[in-house]
């Protein structure tokens, strides 16, 4: 496993770590998390990430009774949670970063994991009727009382993040670190647009989400849905268009080629090319099982195989030649 500093921080972070996303408590109960995270420990993942509205709450529970378990030093690995939706409906406690309800939502999630503090909160995404000032002051709090060592953001805008940076320099407060954003091969223009000037001015790091679009990447919906997917899962409906769109799927199967002739699988190409990206600190995987996990594990071993030609035959097998020309 090779590590990556977390933006400008002095964290170093597993190039490919690991999420709860969607799993956690609906697929995989905590006998299979554990399983599943000594799986990635054991490849040299130190980055496992949650957040509160995961599973309503359950998704931190089963990552804490895991992390109880696994009785790994806490000094070896890192937990990530994330602050935004709330899980009641008070006027305060819904899609807020509001100072009440960050600091009663750490509270919270720390009680789940039942861990001390957490290696980063994140606000999970940009509240637009809460002072940012507010936020950035009430992140400052949660680091300096020991709840959280770093702080970041998830799918802000860079004008945001450039705007929490400020506030924090102007009152020597805590800055957020890290940014949470999706990227893989259908969902780069933020990633590689919008934030590429401001990675490189703030020293931003970056934590990548969905790597595989949530399975898509892998090949597994090429003939359909397949029963015991994400995409067969109930309240995941919403994802049906995207895991049958002909377009897509066209693509996915150019890839898998691509992959054969690299002696790879579909999904290890997928996640091997968002690594390939010098501004990513960690790719988060997902994975219902231990199977899954060991082989986006060897992304890795295939990211050096993506020479120039080979970034060029993705490009052309997911048309980013003429997208850009018709930009
Ligand atoms: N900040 C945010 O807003 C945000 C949003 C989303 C996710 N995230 C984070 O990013 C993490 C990863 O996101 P994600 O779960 O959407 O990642 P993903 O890699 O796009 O999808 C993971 C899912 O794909 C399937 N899969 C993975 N590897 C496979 C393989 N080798 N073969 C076949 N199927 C495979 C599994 O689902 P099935 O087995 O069920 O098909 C797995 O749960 C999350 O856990 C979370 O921590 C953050």
């Amino acid at each position: 496993m090779n590590y990556r500093h977390l933006g400008r921080t002095g964290i170093r972070v597993s190039e490919l770590s690991f999420g709860s996303w969607v799993t956690f408590k609906n697929q995989v109960d905590v006998k299979a998390a554990v399983q599943i995270m000594a799986a990635a420990y054991d490849a040299g993942v130190n980055f496992f990430d949650n957040a509160e509205v995961y599973a309503s709450g359950k998704s931190e529970e089963v990552m804490g009774a895991a992390l109880k378990q696994l009785k790994w030093r806490r000094g070896s690995y890192l937990v990530t949670t994330k602050l935004f939706w709330g899980l009641h409906n008070g006027v305060n406690e819904r899609n807020t970063l509001n100072r009440k309800r960050l600091i009663e939502g750490i509270n919270g999630s720390l009680e789940r994991l039942e861990l001390d503090y957490v290696d980063v909160i994140y606000c999970h995404r940009s509240d637009k009727t809460t002072p940012i000032e507010e936020t950035v002051w009430a992140m400052h709090n949660i680091i300096e009382w020991g709840k959280a060592m770093y702080w970041g953001t998830s799918e802000w805008s860079a004008a945001e993040i450039v705007q929490a940076i400020e506030i924090a320099e102007r009152h020597h407060l805590h800055k957020p670190v890290v940014e949470q954003p999706e990227y893989n091969l259908f969902e780069r223009k933020r990633f590689s647009g919008e934030y590429v000037r401001f990675y490189k001015d703030y020293g931003y790091g970056s934590t990548i989400w969905s790597p595989l679009a949530s399975g898509l990447l892998t090949g597994k919906y090429n003939k359909g849905i397949p029963k015991n997917s994400r995409g067969a899962l109930k309240g995941y409906e919403w994802l049906h268009d995207s895991l049958t769109d002909k377009e897509k799927l066209a693509k996915v199967m150019a890839l898998g080629k691509i992959a054969e002739e690299l002696d790879c699988t579909t999904a290890q190409l997928a996640l091997a090319w968002c690594l390939k990206n010098e501004n990513v600190s960690t790719v988060i995987t997902g994975a219902t099982s231990v199977k899954q996990l060991q082989e986006n594990m060897k992304a890795a071993e295939v990211a050096p195989k993506i020479t120039l030609d080979v970034m060029e035959k993705i490009d052309q097998a997911f048309g980013v030649v003429k997208e850009e020309e018709e930009d």
